[in-house]
């Protein structure tokens, strides 16, 4: 029988050790550990040796000195970057340079994958502001050489806590639909880059990780409280979605946008000029849930990553049009992780359609 909805709602495609998301209790588990044990806590490239753990017989406990030497291979990439990459958006110009590294299925193949869109996001964030691109320290953890390499200076501790925990949060999360895209390519059995490349595509949708640029564009239009309820009621009137708010899964509110909410607040300590900005963010998000609650009441919508992901990425400095690809830099630990499970213990994944379409004619 055909998924009622087309939307494959409620079918289990996967078992996976890598992560459960309880969409009814708001919990997210990533390999044993609670979303709060690991944000803020934990470094990326320690969350991503936790993922790969046992799909690569060579995996060393700590994946820091490594990952940076994958930074410095993939940024010779780089060189490529010329005008026909830079007339596409960031995202598909960060696809196109990963879709010329060598695929396969060894640890050095997943480590430049997982460098690549940390590489190659930071230089096309230069690039496009006419700066040469800054070529990797490779003694760097991940969070802070990326915000380096964007900016040509050194980060801070606290902006590299905050983008650590950022990328942690998003690392991995159940079946999502780039993450599912990963999984189906990987059942064919071909190499890791295919599964990533095809996880960027699913991602930069506007349902899923395309998501946190038109916060801000939604945030800049509003301008002001007082403007929220008024601007909100409009857009759903019109019969747009709201962007960051509701999920497949989730029926309360999204933990990660907690996660990072609290990352945002770390940063903001520090910062003078976030705490307008994330007052006016609290102020759209409680007029948003009104009014989706007063306009839907059928669905319960609540707060998603993507609201705060835009607050988060915009604090440290990254434009809206590349927050995908620093999404792509947290999330591809979970797409080769996946792909790994998949080749390594799964089937090939070939679901069946049913013919709705007309019948061949019969001949005269
Ligand atoms: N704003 C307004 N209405 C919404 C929203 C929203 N953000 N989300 C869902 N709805 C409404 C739909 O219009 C629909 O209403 P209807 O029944 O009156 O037609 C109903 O809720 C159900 O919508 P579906 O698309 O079937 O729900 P689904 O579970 O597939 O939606 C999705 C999940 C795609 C994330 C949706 O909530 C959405 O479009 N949100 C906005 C985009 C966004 O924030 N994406 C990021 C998600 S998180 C991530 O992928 C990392």
């Amino acid at each position: 029988m055909a998924d009622k909805h087309g939307g494959l709602d409620d079918v289990v495609a996967a078992e996976t050790v890598l992560s459960e998301v309880d969409g009814l209790a708001g919990r997210l588990i990533i390999r044993g550990h609670s979303l709060d044990q690991l944000a803020g806590a934990a470094r990326f490239e320690d969350v991503a040796a936790l993922l790969f753990g046992g799909f690569f017989p060579d995996l060393p406990q700590d994946l820091t000195a490594p990952l940076g030497a994958a930074r410095a291979e993939v940024f010779a990439e780089t060189a490529g970057l010329g005008a026909a990459l830079l007339r596409l958006t960031p995202v598909e110009a960060v696809r196109a340079l990963t879709a010329r590294l060598a695929d396969g299925d060894d640890l050095a193949t997943a480590l430049r994958l997982l460098a690549a869109p940390a590489v190659f996001a930071a230089a096309l964030i230069r690039a496009r502001a006419g700066q040469a691109p800054v070529a990797p320290d490779h003694a760097l953890g991940h969070a802070a050489d990326l915000l380096r390499m964007a900016r040509g200076a050194p980060a801070s501790a606290a902006e590299a806590a905050a983008l650590d925990a950022y990328l942690v949060t998003v690392s991995d999360h159940g079946l999502n639909a780039s993450t599912f895209a990963a999984r189906v390519i990987a059942s064919t059995q071909t190499g890791l880059g295919s599964a990533v490349l095809g996880g960027i595509s699913a991602l930069k949708g506007p349902l899923h990780g395309g998501a946190p640029g038109p916060v801000i564009e939604m945030l800049d239009a509003i301008g002001s409280p007082a403007n929220a309820r008024a601007w909100l009621d409009g857009a759903l009137a019109r019969g747009d979605r709201l962007m960051g708010f509701g999920h497949r899964i989730y029926r309360v509110r999204d933990p990660r946008a907690d996660a990072l909410k609290a990352a945002l607040s770390r940063l903001a300590a520090g910062s003078g000029a976030l705490p307008g900005r994330l007052a006016l963010a609290e102020a759209v998000e409680a007029a948003a849930l009104a009014v989706l609650k007063a306009r839907k009441p059928g669905r319960t919508l609540d707060t998603n990553v993507e609201f705060y992901t835009a607050l988060l990425l915009e604090a440290l400095g990254f434009p809206p049009d590349a927050f995908t690809c620093v999404f792509a830099a947290g999330r591809t630990a979970g797409w080769i992780a996946h792909a790994r499970e998949q080749a390594l213990g799964g089937r090939l994944i070939r679901p069946q359609s049913r013919y709705v379409g007309p019948a061949p004619k019969l001949a005269a």
